[in-house]
């Protein structure tokens, strides 16, 4: 691997102990994938943020390194809104271990977002390289702005983020980003929400696995291609996608289809997954909300009370940007929480059900939450928590 003299002196420690721990990480995981040389980031997303996930032994680590991010940073969702926490019945003990890890991170220089939607926060283009670690950040980054990420560890990304450069292997490079399946849709309804994407992607993922898809006979709009692609990382391994004549890299390269395996989903096979079970708690924000999204929903909540619980999660920056609509749909009842969301937060675990708009969350709930999921649109979702109860 080709280093320049600046990359040689961090790897020699001539910047100190902790940078050259991080080049190691760097270099290490750029010799295993074959990478020729380092490239500048423009930002980084940062897993790992969760105490739960990290525990005692990560907090270590985190308070043993002295160093500061050299490009904006920010972290993944972590166990609980850091203001809110209270209200949200986190346990104290398990609040105080959160905290610490937040603030481990704020020494080293990230900013205290928790977000899977760092592209609402940071300018982030077509062509630019990232280090994200978040599955639905990455599609997102990969597919929707046609910029250039990995999936990248908790370690990798954080290293990334100090020293401003990622090894340029896998989805860095435009030759491993042409399409391996190509998707059929068939009967896309028109007008559809968020939530039948989320279940396209739902489907999609597993047909898929870890090979790059392709859509043709559908046309989302940005927040139906955030759903569609979180669930395609959550049921299947996809950090890229695209979607004919609709994403960056589809328009500019217009791949071909030909000798890639074909495969149809038709508009039945997606409405099975809406099943209109009965739920008793409904969230929404997976991926965190974006601010159309949070209009969407206070629209939905206008001069309504909710009848049982409501989680809406969005990341800080855009709760205090859309600070009115936030404002209208908590006087309903429903609570707009930061920094967290319905699948990493241990305060959705009380519940036997919860409905979701999202594909993704349809997948990860019951297991990482030990709640059953079902999947509504938005609007199903709001007409089941306002909905009159005995
Ligand atoms: Fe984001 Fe949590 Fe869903 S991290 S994509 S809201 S599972």
């Amino acid at each position: 691997m080709h280093l320049t003299t600046e990359e040689e002196s961090i790897l020699n420690g001539e910047q100190g102990e902790t940078k050259q721990q991080l080049m190691e990480i760097l270099t290490g995981i750029g010799k295993v994938f074959g990478a020729e040389e380092m490239v500048p980031v423009r930002s980084a997303q940062v897993s790992g943020a969760s105490y739960k996930t990290i525990g005692e032994w990560g907090l270590k680590w985190l308070a043993s390194l002295d160093a500061h991010a050299t490009v904006p940073a920010v972290l993944n969702p972590v166990g609980m809104d850091r203001i809110r926490w209270e209200e949200m019945g986190i346990d104290p003990a398990f609040a105080k271990k959160q905290l610490e890890v937040i603030s481990a991170y704020d020494r080293l220089g990230i900013r205290l977002e928790c977000t899977c939607t760092p592209y609402y926060l940071n300018i982030t283009e077509y062509g630019d390289h990232l280090a994200w670690s978040e599955s639905s950040a990455v599609s997102y980054a990969n597919s929707v702005i046609g910029a250039r990420t990995n999936r990248e560890g908790g370690p990798s990304a954080l290293a990334a983020a100090i020293i401003g450069k990622t090894p340029k292997y896998g989805l860095h490079l435009v030759e491993n980003r042409k399409p391996g399946v190509h998707i059929r849709v068939e009967g896309e309804p028109k007008g559809a929400d968020a939530a039948w994407y989320g279940a396209l992607g739902y489907l999609a993922g597993k047909i898929s696995g870890n090979r790059i898809p392709v859509f043709s006979g559908i046309r989302p709009g940005r927040d139906q291609l955030k759903n569609l692609g979180a669930a395609m990382a959550a049921t299947g391994a996809v950090a890229l996608y695209h979607v004919k004549e609709i994403t960056p890299e589809a328009r500019i390269f217009s791949y071909s289809t030909e000798g890639l395996e074909d495969v149809i989903i038709n508009a039945d096979e997606v409405a099975s997954l809406f099943t209109g079970e009965q739920a008793d708690a409904v969230a929404i924000g997976c991926p965190h909300c974006s601010p159309d999204e949070l209009m969407a929903i206070s629209d939905l909540l206008e001069g309504c009370r909710v009848t049982m619980p409501v989680y809406i999660f969005a990341s800080r920056d855009v709760i205090d940007r859309e600070a009115g609509y936030v404002r209208k749909i908590e006087s309903s009842g429903a609570r707009v929480y930061a920094d967290t969301c319905m699948v990493v937060s241990p305060a959705l675990e009380r519940y036997d059900r919860i409905m979701v708009n999202s594909g993704k969350a349809l997948a990860y709930v019951p297991t990482m939450c030990g709640a059953g999921a079902v999947i509504g649109s938005t609007k199903e979702c709001i007409k089941m928590a306002t909905a009159p109860r005995p």
